[in-house]
């Protein structure tokens, strides 16, 4: 097992996971997107279990974006209720794990009301937990992330010459999320697509080809081994 090749002194602190690729792990199989989508939860719980076996403390999956209402209304809504149910079905055995759920995005209208009440009801029973935080971004996108920031320190009329990166990220949704150290992105795609810009601004970023259905706690190993032989210099020189 890939886990004991994983140094545990040298843990990233916060891993960001980009679950792409069940729409195509569907076709593959003469299924229908939304059963790839549905086949993602085994992975999602499967890769949970993994950052609480190594012990990282952040995790942060990309659930929904803020371009992803631009799909059929029947896949959206789909995800809408496959999210909430779910939150539902999950968030007692998270709770157990010692998890604490978080999310960031915009809580705007099109966001069903049900599923604002479980994700509100989620983050409130895990809130004491410490071992893992989970941060699902729903609705989220980083460019309206820093906007909305931006909005928000414009209306403190704070003067232009104290505006600072630190600034900044005290105004995003969840200003004590760490920098992300590790970004993993699934399903052989090369972008960002609107993930954790400002946060990731010094992530070490893997691509993987496994589509997300597939993607097990052994592959988050496996990036984590392969993190920890990189040099990471923050534009200063290799120690
Ligand atoms: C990721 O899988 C899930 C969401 C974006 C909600 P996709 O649905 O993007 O799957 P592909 O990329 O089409 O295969
Ligand atoms: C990114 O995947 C969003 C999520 C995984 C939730 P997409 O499948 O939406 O990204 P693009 O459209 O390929 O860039
Ligand atoms: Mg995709």
């Amino acid at each position: 097992m890939s886990l004991e090749k994983v140094d545990k002194k040298r843990l990233p602190k916060h891993i960001a996971c980009v679950m792409d690729g069940n729409g195509r792990w569907a076709k593959q199989r003469n299924l229908k997107r939304t059963d790839g989508h549905a086949a993602g939860e085994e992975a999602l719980m499967d890769v949970i279990e993994g950052a609480l076996d190594m012990g990282v403390e952040w995790l942060t999956l990309y659930a929904f974006s803020t371009e992803n209402w631009r799909r059929p209304v029947d896949e959206v809504r789909f995800l809408m209720q496959f999210n909430e149910s779910i939150l539902v079905r999950r968030r007692d055995e998270l709770n157990d794990m010692g998890v604490r759920i978080r999310f960031i995005g915009r809580r705007d209208r099109r966001v069903p009301k049900r599923l604002l009440k479980q994700m509100d009801e989620s983050t409130a029973l895990t809130a004491g937990n410490r071992r893992l935080t989970l941060t699902i971004a729903f609705n989220y996108g980083a460019q309206a992330e820093i906007v909305d920031a931006v909005k928000q320190i414009v209306e403190k009329n704070v003067s232009a010459s104290s505006v600072t990166a630190d600034m900044i990220s005290k105004h995003l949704y969840d200003p004590e999320m760490p920098e992300v150290d590790l970004w993993i992105r699934t399903s052989g795609e090369y972008r960002i697509s609107n993930y954790l810009i400002w946060q990731s601004a010094y992530a070490e970023l893997i691509f993987l080809e496994t589509f997300w259905p597939d993607m097990r706690r052994t592959h988050l190993f496996d990036a984590v081994v392969e993190f920890q032989g990189r040099n990471r210099r923050f534009g200063g020189l290799s120690s």
